[in-house]
């Protein structure tokens, strides 16, 4: 009997054990290959697969953080929220998702994004499921590369030339190697400072010594050890810049002093071409002030040319009137005057009252009858000047007269007519227009000019060479007319006076 319970027992925690090892070998959770690394602002997947044959619908996820002090509960998944997680820790606010895709696979690994120094530590992955629960353990590692190495040559310590190597952004803590042309680490004693900075991460200041004659290949690495990877800045120094006594060296110097009194001499030349150009600008302005004032003056010429053209054709005129005299004179011929006395009507006002020797019947307002002598020589064409002295003489008439043929039946004094100028009482008349002539110039010699070319008589101030007064001569249409000179007899003191005047030679030209 005992054995039947006995096998009963036993058959029963088979059973058990075979159930519970059933429903345990089902699911297992993927222990994943510790650690993760994350990069610093980069993404990072936290994993956590859960294996088995058919991922179970509902499923729960936790994801916690544990760091040095704190624990998060960095998100949650509900199956039934096929959406997002449904809780996230702020100090994860939108930086985590899980891959839902991936779910059926029972892939319910994390995503992290934007990777802080703070993130890292232990992340602990739960699943739950309806009868069976597990959880694994991720641990991650955060670092970051730094930026790009650069050498610094510090200048001369001793023989030697200091340099300096900085890199920043580092984390963990880098390590430091400053290596040679054959890649091994140096010999010299290397300074390396590393500065944590307020965000944790560090900068890196190392330097070294280079004395003359060791390899002058000088290669600065930083390495992440965590990351693997490193930056390296490599410098090759040329013996010329230790200070040692090297003629290269004294060359180098030579050569920067020439250089910097090449420059300085080109400095001064861009000086002298600045003062050059300054010196230019002042000559502009002065050339400049020069040409208005030499306008100026040349308006001042102009004007004064202006007032001188004005006076010179005053003189011009002078001149022509000169001229016209000379001309007249040139037809200068004698004059022989018929003593007989020849009675003329002198239609003049203001004519002088000569008593009447002759006793022409004349009215009480009829015209002065004036005695007057008649040229011998009468003239058909031509130009004839005479010239008449007067004198003082305060009343007189001359002129040309001229008989008009045919006409004697007609009576009295119907045949003649003449041209005459009149002096009366000390004033000037011409006998044409009975008009009294105002400029009354004290002339003592009248110059006379019978001009039957151009048909006119005119009257000369000789002495002053200037014309009168000028009349026209109407001339006959078809019978030729003589014209005779004639003049006053009074008392007989009017003498007719001939100027034979040689003629001026460059008037012979005109
Ligand atoms: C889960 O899915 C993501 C996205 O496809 C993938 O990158 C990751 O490797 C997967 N995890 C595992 C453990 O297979």
């Amino acid at each position: 009997m005992g054995s039947r319970f006995q096998y009963a027992m036993t058959l029963h925690i088979i059973i058990f054990l075979q159930i519970a090892q059933l429903v345990t070998g089902q699911f297992k959770i993927i222990p994943p290959d510790n650690p993760v690394i994350g990069v610093i602002g980069k993404g990072v997947i936290l994993p956590c697969q859960l294996e088995a044959k058919t991922t179970p619908e509902r499923l729960f996820v936790q994801w916690i953080f544990t760091g040095k002090s704190q624990r998060i509960d960095v998100t949650t998944y509900d199956g039934k929220n096929k959406q997002n997680p449904i809780s996230e820790d702020k100090a994860y606010q939108g930086r985590t998702n899980f891959f839902q895709t991936e779910f059926n696979k029972g892939n319910v690994s994390l995503h992290l994004k934007n990777v802080m120094l703070s993130d890292e530590g232990k992340y602990t992955c739960s699943i739950f499921l309806e009868n069976w629960y597990d959880e694994v353990v991720v641990d991650l590692n955060v670092a970051a590369k730094g930026d790009e190495t650069s050498i610094f040559l510090d200048g001369h310590v001793g023989q030697g030339i200091g340099l300096t190597c900085k890199s920043q952004g580092w984390f963990p803590e880098p390590e430091v190697v400053w290596l040679d042309s054959k890649g091994e680490t140096r010999k010299e004693k290397v300074i390396t400072q590393r500065t944590k900075t307020s965000s944790g991460i560090f900068d890196v200041v190392t330097s070294m010594n280079l004395e003359p004659g060791s390899d002058k290949e000088v290669s600065c690495r930083i390495v992440n050890n965590l990351l693997n990877t490193a930056c390296e800045s490599r410098v090759l120094i040329s013996d010329v810049f230790f200070p040692s006594t090297s003629p290269w060296m004294t060359a180098f110097i030579v050569i920067l002093c020439f250089s910097i009194a090449v420059i300085a001499a080109v400095g001064a030349k861009l000086k002298v071409n600045t003062t050059r150009r300054q010196k230019a600008e002042t000559k502009t302005n002065e050339l400049t002030t020069e040409k208005s004032s030499l306008e100026e003056q040349l308006e001042a010429q102009k004007n004064t040319f202006k007032g001188a053209t004005s006076e010179n054709i005053k003189q011009l005129d002078r001149l022509k009137d000169d001229l016209d005299f000379w001309e007249a004179r040139s037809r200068a011929v004698f004059i022989a005057v018929n003593p007989d006395c020849r009675v003329l009507e002198l239609p003049v006002p203001g004519a002088p009252k000569v008593e009447d020797t002759s006793s022409e019947p004349a009215g009480l307002n009829s015209p002065s009858t004036v005695p007057v002598l008649v040229g011998k020589e009468g003239f058909a064409s031509g130009k004839h000047y005479w010239e008449v002295e007067v004198g003082q003489q305060q009343d007189w008439v001359l002129g040309v007269v001229t008989e008009k043929e045919g006409q004697e039946e007609e009576g009295t004094n119907a045949g003649e007519d003449f041209w005459a100028l009149h002096r009366s009482q000390g004033e000037l008349f011409s006998s044409k227009e009975n008009s009294k002539i105002e400029k009354n110039m004290g002339c003592t010699v009248i110059g006379v000019l019978l001009d039957l070319e151009e048909a006119q008589v005119k009257f000369y101030a000789a002495e002053q060479m200037n014309v009168i007064v000028k009349i026209p001569i109407s001339l006959g249409k078809e019978h030729a007319e003589m014209f005779y000179p004639f003049l006053s007899k009074d008392k007989g003191t009017v003498k007719p006076v001939c100027h034979q005047q040689k003629i001026p030679v460059p008037l012979k030209a005109l």
